[in-house]
């Protein structure tokens, strides 16, 4: 590959996210992706709604949490991150000396995006003396104006450490805002911010879905609306609804998240059947497109020149990081996430 082809690559990848490169289709990806691993002492964070053969060659899959909590404790020079903008931010906040590299800069989240930093500080203004909770999937900008991170695997734990007299925002979903008013009983302020992946989920198709196949249980992530979730048998985060299909004795599943999960529940149960809860347009199951932005070749291109990276001001690290840190100590405390033997050494 010339040096000219890098240069230009390198002046386009503001405008397109990342490097576009010729990368030989004779190539056995998987193969120079394990070398780049080994030679560079990097480690892959996938999330579970990555392309099935990206999962397949991470060294950790997990959810929001569980990889916040690999980013925090590995010890490889680099972190590759095969998820989205503020999982690979959350990680180089966790470990600043780290290179932390995301095979496409405009692997965005729709529920980030709806919570502007300069509009929730106006927003958290008229609410002085509330406790800001933020679920993860907001910026680094947002993770300063925020008291504790949560995820959807800790956020019932987060909630419950906050003392009952005081207020709490919780940004920017609304949907797990709404799930948590419900779970805990407090009386939560809510942004209105949304997931475009869970939202569009069809009550009605489900609901016929169900009807067919009375057999089947329906699990949903609790980033759905209140509808959907009031008909569901299991609701919890990714790894949630990935341990209940193995151990729950039903053999079949509706699946109300991203369909890339179902990849890791074939592999642990294939003797039952996975089937994607359907959107309210053509398609049949939902995809996340900032998720699915990540490519084998963009992986590959990403590790071999260690670009693009994640840069972030040390201000940002410094305030925003203290939100996850207090998120990390009430996970440890309540036992969620990564079992100790899990943890890297
Ligand atoms: P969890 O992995 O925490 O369940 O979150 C799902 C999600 O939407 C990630 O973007
Ligand atoms: Fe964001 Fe939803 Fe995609 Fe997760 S699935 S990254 S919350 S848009």
């Amino acid at each position: 590959m010339s040096g000219a082809a890098l240069d230009l690559a390198q002046k386009n990848m503001e405008s397109k996210g990342w490097l576009d490169m010729h990368v030989d289709p004779t190539l056995d990806l998987e193969v120079e992706i394990e070398k780049l691993k080994k030679e560079k002492n990097a480690i892959i964070l996938a999330h579970y709604y990555q392309e099935s053969e990206i999962q397949d060659i991470a060294d950790y899959i997990g959810d929001s949490l569980g990889l916040s909590q690999k980013a925090a404790n590995t010890d490889a020079d680099i972190i590759v991150f095969a998820g989205v903008h503020f999982m690979a931010e959350t990680a180089k906040m966790l470990s600043p000396s780290k290179k932390v590299l995301l095979p496409d800069l405009k692997a965005g989240c729709s529920l980030a995006d709806s919570c502007p930093p300069h509009l929730f500080r106006a927003f958290k203004a008229q609410h002085p003396d509330a406790v800001v909770v933020s679920y993860i999937n907001c910026t680094a900008e947002l993770k300063t104006l925020t008291d504790i991170c949560c995820t959807s695997t800790n956020s019932v734990a987060v909630i419950e450490s906050i003392p009952e007299d005081k207020q709490i925002i919780f940004a920017p979903d609304r949907n797990l805002g709404a799930y948590l008013k419900k779970k805990t009983g407090r009386d939560l302020i809510l942004w209105n911010g949304t997931c475009m992946v869970h939202e569009v989920f069809s009550n009605e198709k489900i609901t016929k879905l169900m009807l067919r196949h009375p057999e089947a249980k329906l699990i949903a992530h609790p980033e759905c609306e209140a509808a959907l979730l009031d008909k569901a048998h299991y609701i919890g985060s990714t790894s949630g609804l990935l341990a209940f299909t193995k151990e729950d004795d039903c053999e079949t599943f509706i699946v109300a998240t991203e369909v890339g999960i179902i990849h890791q529940m074939e592999k642990a149960s294939p003797h039952k059947t996975f089937i994607p809860a359907p959107p309210n347009n053509m398609c049949a199951c939902n995809e996340c497109p900032h998720m699915k932005r990540n490519t084998m070749e963009k992986l590959y291109l990403c590790m071999k020149y260690e670009q693009p990276e994640i840069i972030l001001d040390q201000w940002i690290i410094d305030e925003g990081v203290k939100s996850i840190d207090r998120m990390l100590e009430i996970s440890a405390a309540a036992g969620l996430g990564l079992k100790p033997e899990e943890e890297p050494d």
